[in-house]
C-alpha cells in the first residue's frame, strides 16, 4: 500500500532523518492538535499537566525561565507559562505559526515561539531553570545529542523533563496498548490527516525508542543527576526527570 506523505526513518540515530521529520510535521501541522486529542482521548492534557506538576517547584521561583523543546503547536509551553516565562522552540515553521495563533487563547501566559534545532540550540549555556521536551526526543536524529543540549542550557540545579511514549509494564494493558498503537492509530491518523505515512511512522518510532530503564541510563550517561521516571497509562507513556548538578 502506498502511503501519502514523506517517510522518515523511525529508527533512532539515523543520519539525515532531520529533513524528512521536519517535512512530515509541516504536512500534518494543520490537523496535529485535533488528532492528538482524538487519538489520546484527551488524556494528553493530563500528561502535560503532570509534567508541569513535576517541575512546578522550579517554575514558581521568582524570574524562572523555562524552555519547551520540540514545542510543536505549544500545548505544553502554554501549560508551563501559567507559572513561568517560557521559550517554545521547534524547527518546523508551520507548527510554530499555529502555536503563535493559539496564544490569544491563553491571555497573560508568556510563551515566546522561536525557530531552532534541538540538536544545535540557539541559547547560551546555563540559561534555563526547566527544560522540557514532550513527544519530541523520539524524533531527533540523535537522542544523545538532544540530551546533551538539554543539559548544556540548564542552569545548575535546573531540571529536564522528557515526556515520551514508552514500554507498557502491565501485561494485559500492554497488548491492548500495542494493538491500539499499531493498528488503530495508523488508520485514524491516515483518514483524518490524509498523510498515512506520518501515522505509520508514529508506532514504528515508538517501537524503536528506548524503554524506561534504557532512557534513564542514557540520561545518566550524559551527566543528569537524580534521574527518575513516572509511568503514565501503565507505562505506555513515561515522564523522565533529571537534574543538572547544582554545584559544579
Ligand atoms: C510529536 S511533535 C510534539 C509536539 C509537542 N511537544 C506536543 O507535545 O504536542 C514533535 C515535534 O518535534 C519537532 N522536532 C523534531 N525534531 C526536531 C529538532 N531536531 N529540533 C526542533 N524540533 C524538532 C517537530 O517539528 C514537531 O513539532
Amino acid at each position: 500500500m502506498k502511503l501519502a506523505g514523506v517517510h522518515p526513518s523511525p529508527e533512532v540515530n539515523v543520519p539525515g532523518k532531520h529533513a524528512a521529520v521536519r517535512q512530515m510535521f509541516a504536512e500534518i501541522a494543520p490537523n496535529y492538535d485535533r488528532l492528538n486529542h482524538l487519538l489520546s482521548g484527551n488524556i494528553d492534557r493530563y500528561w502535560r499537566w503532570f509534567t508541569v506538576r513535576k517541575t512546578r517547584d522550579l517554575l514558581s521561583q521568582p524570574n524562572a525561565l523555562a524552555l519547551d523543546l520540540c514545542c510543536g503547536t505549544g500545548d505544553l509551553a502554554f501549560a508551563l507559562a501559567k507559572f513561568a516565562k517560557v521559550i517554545a522552540c521547534d524547527f518546523c515553521h508551520p507548527m510554530l505559526v499555529i502555536g503563535r495563533e493559539k496564544a490569544s487563547r491563553f491571555p497573560g501566559r508568556e510563551a515566546r515561539f522561536t525557530e531552532g534545532d534541538a540538536l544545535m540550540l540557539p541559547f547560551a549555556d546555563k540559561a534555563f531553570d526547566v527544560v522540557t521536551i514532550s513527544f519530541g526526543l523520539r524524533n531527533l536524529e540523535n537522542i544523545d545529542g538532544g540530551l546533551k543540549e538539554m543539559l548544556r542550557v540548564l542552569k545548575p540545579g535546573g531540571r529536564a523533563a522528557v515526556l515520551e511514549f514508552s514500554q507498557p509494564v502491565v501485561p494485559v494493558f500492554s497488548s491492548i496498548a500495542k494493538f491500539y498503537m499499531n493498528r488503530i492509530v495508523p488508520r485514524i491518523g491516515a483518514r483524518v490527516s490524509g498523510y498515512g505515512a506520518a501515522y505509520h511512522y508514529l508506532p514504528a518510532s515508538v517501537r524503536a525508542f528506548p524503554g524506561q530503564r534504557e532512557l534513564s541510563a542514557m540520561m545518566q550517561a550524559e551527566g543528569f543527576q537524580r534521574v527518575r521516571y513516572h509511568n503514565l497509562m501503565g507505562g505506555a507513556v513515561a515522564l523522565h526527570l533529571g537534574e543538572r548538578q547544582s554545584i559544579e
